[in-house]
């Protein structure tokens, strides 16, 4: 194996200090203590104070203006910034030859590629003004459907700089999934890869927005990074070369000037009716609370090389890959591959190779190498690391000791940090060491988050140790503003539920010393390895199907994926091998998704459980997908009791 030597940073170490008594960092749980209490006391002025941190290029006339109502939401109102100007400019003088990233290459055997926050800035720069050549202006969309390499973080910043709305679709994403995000986005520009390597496999990526662009007459035009070496249809007239165009392009882009309230991004997230909803985060609360929760979340100090494995198609990369630890001046890293390949020693390997000092991942992740040979982590020293970090999921006691053990060596905090794509940042979670560790316990709420657990009828439950429904009472900076085009719909899904409350669609146990525990999803959301699909989004994809009558999906408890989709479908009567079948509904579900959505379990039946009302009575699947018929509850509105029996008998059990 080729080897490549790495050199840390070598910062100054007066940057340090300087810094420290510039921000509000959390060391203690008395600095945690008094911090929350005065952003409980003074939300505004708690939040008025770490947003002095940044560079304004107006300042605000009013911090916050909110009702949960509409809703209306807008934090630091009248202020001017650009956020990448704080990402980037705001570094240079002091940490113009820090590495701002680290890109990992999928094959070890590949070299990295590091970034200096000079480095960065030009070619977020000269990437913007080719943006500007290619016809995108402030408030364009540009739909970005990219692998795991430096470009899509380029891009991202890129779009942010000239005040372009970036949607990042995860190029797990099937054609039909990209057009739908597209179209509903109206982007005006797509910027893509010819292809994407993930593990041993090669995938075409290009192919995709061709076959997904045949559905979408808004874009003008495609950018096209070569990753793979492939030589990919080019449309005349429409499809660009990354390579030629950033050649020629200046190096100097000014920062557009944005409102605080103007869109930054939007990102699609699956809710449990309808089709995926585009969440829209906006300027200037998403930066301050990104960086705010980052600093304090990882303890992440001025010479660390922080990692976080997630893609950044997802809300995790966004704000903990991109924005977080760029506003903080960090070294972050991106790493394109899979935990198991070439080996399931992969993360570690990485890990030591470049000092990492933070780790973050998902629980899907450690379950999926808790299966292979504990050599695999036992072979790398992990001295570098800190601070461990978990999301996307519950995770569950074995996961969080093996990880807190064998990776952590039970002298790394591990913080599993509670949040969604609508939050824009950490929510619940550990502070690095400053609070406690509890198995399985996301524990307190970040400073400015006041969550409730509420009962059925909405009344908020004041004691400890009880479970309810989790919702927050006050407005954070990075919350979502809307949902792109549709604002009732943002009404209706979160704003509704619970009269003068942010619902979360999750429920979570408070223990006796006020820590949170997530339980999970309370609505029709399945999270499998930390991706979240509506069950009805499911259902539509299967019942593209030509010989589909009607599909009722549910989630089932997976050892590795948390969870999987379990589908009851009813197909029109013909005779078709079952198998075929199977095969076909599950080919239906990738090309209008994506694989990350295939169905684990496919069970046919002749009828569903409805309601006389004809509604389907999911708890009974669901118990009857976990195996636990015994107990299926009141069945007694049930049209026709005897549908059940039938799926008890036909049902594919999990072992
Ligand atoms: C779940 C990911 C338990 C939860 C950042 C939430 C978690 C949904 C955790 C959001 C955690 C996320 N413990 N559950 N630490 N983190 N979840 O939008 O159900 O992809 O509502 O955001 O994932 O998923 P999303």
């Amino acid at each position: 194996m080729a080897k490549f030597t790495f050199v840390k940073n070598n910062q100054t170490t007066n940057l340090h200090t300087l810094k420290e008594q510039q921000m509000k960092t959390i060391r203690t749980f008395e600095d945690y203590r008094e911090a929350y209490d005065h952003s409980t006391r003074d939300p505004e002025g708690f939040w008025e104070e770490i947003a002095q941190e940044y560079q304004w290029q107006q300042p605000w006339d009013k911090v916050l203006d909110w009702n949960f109502d509409e809703p209306s939401i807008k934090w630091y109102s009248g202020a001017k910034l650009n956020i990448t100007e704080n990402m980037l400019d705001r570094h240079l003088k002091e940490r113009g030859n820090k590495l701002a990233l680290i890109w990992e290459p999928n094959d070890p055997k590949e070299k990295f590629v590091r970034l200096t926050y000079k480095e960065l800035h030009e070619q977020v720069c000269r990437f913007a003004n080719v943006l500007k050549k290619n016809g995108v202006s402030k408030g364009d969309r540009v739909c970005i459907y990219m692998p795991m390499i430096p470009e899509l973080a380029v891009a991202v910043i890129a779009c942010a700089r000239i005040g372009a709305v970036h949607s990042v679709v995860f190029a797990g994403f099937s054609a039909h999934a990209l057009a739908d995000r597209i179209n509903d986005a109206q982007c005006k520009l797509v910027i893509t890869s010819d292809g994407l390597f993930r593990g041993a496999k090669e995938i075409p990526v290009k192919r995709v927005v061709d076959e997904a662009l045949e559905s979408c007459e808004c874009v003008e035009r495609v950018i096209v990074k070569e990753r793979v070496g492939w030589l990919p249809n080019m449309v005349e007239d429409r499809d660009v070369w990354w390579d030629d165009e950033i050649k020629e392009a200046d190096r100097d882009c000014p920062p557009e000037p944005m409102d605080a309230e103007d869109m930054l991004f939007i990102l699609y997230t699956s809710g449990s009716t309808g089709k995926p909803k585009g969440v829209v985060h906006t300027c200037g609360g998403y930066m301050v609370y990104t960086g705010y929760t980052f600093r304090n979340v990882f303890d992440y100090r001025e010479s660390d090389i922080y990692w976080c494995t997630a893609d950044i198609g997802w809300i995790t990369g966004h704000s903990y890959i991109v924005y977080g630890p760029l506003l903080n001046g960090a070294t972050t890293m991106m790493f394109e591959g899979v935990p198991t390949w070439p080996d399931p020693g992969r993360f570690w390997q990485v890990v030591d190779k470049y000092g990492v000092n933070q780790f973050y991942t998902a629980p899907t992740a450690i379950r999926s190498l808790m299966a292979h040979k504990i050599d695999h982590v036992l072979s790398y020293s992990l001295d570098s690391l800190r601070v461990i970090g978990s999301v996307g999921e519950p995770i569950n006691a074995e996961a969080w000791n093996w990880y807190h053990i064998h990776v952590g060596k039970e002298r790394c905090p591990l913080v599993d940090t509670w949040w969604q794509t609508e939050t824009g940042g950490v929510m619940i979670s550990g502070i690095g060491n400053a609070t406690p560790l509890k198995p399985t316990f996301a524990g307190y709420p970040m400073p400015g988050v006041q969550p409730v657990l509420l009962d059925g009828d909405g009344n908020e439950i004041q004691e400890d140790d009880v479970e309810g429904y989790l919702a927050i009472k006050h407005p954070w900076p990075s919350m979502l503003r809307t949902t792109y085009g549709d604002h009732e719909r943002c009404q209706k899904t979160y704003f509704s539920a619970f009269k003068g409350y942010y619902f979360t669609g999750d429920g979570a146990r408070r223990d006796k010393d006020g820590m949170y525990r997530i339980i999970g999803r309370v609505d029709d959301v399945i999270n499998v390895s930390g991706h979240r699909f509506g069950t009805a989004e499911i259902e539509n994809a299967i019942n593209q199907n030509e010989k589909v009558v009607e599909s009722a999906v549910v989630g089932y408890p997976h050892p590795i994926k948390g969870q999987g989709i379990y589908a009851y479908v009813i197909c029109q009567d013909g005779g078709a091998d079952e198998e075929i079948l199977k095969a076909e509904i599950t080919e239906t579900v990738v090309e209008e998704i994506g694989k990350i959505a295939r169905p684990e379990k496919i069970q046919f039946v002749r009828g569903l459980p409805k309601t006389r009302s004809g509604k389907i009575m999911r708890r009974i699947l669901r118990k009857v997908a976990e195996g636990e018929i015994s107990n299926l509850g009141d069945t007694s509105t049930l049209l026709d009791p005897k549908v059940v029996e039938e799926i008890i008998s036909g049902a594919d059990h999990v072992e």
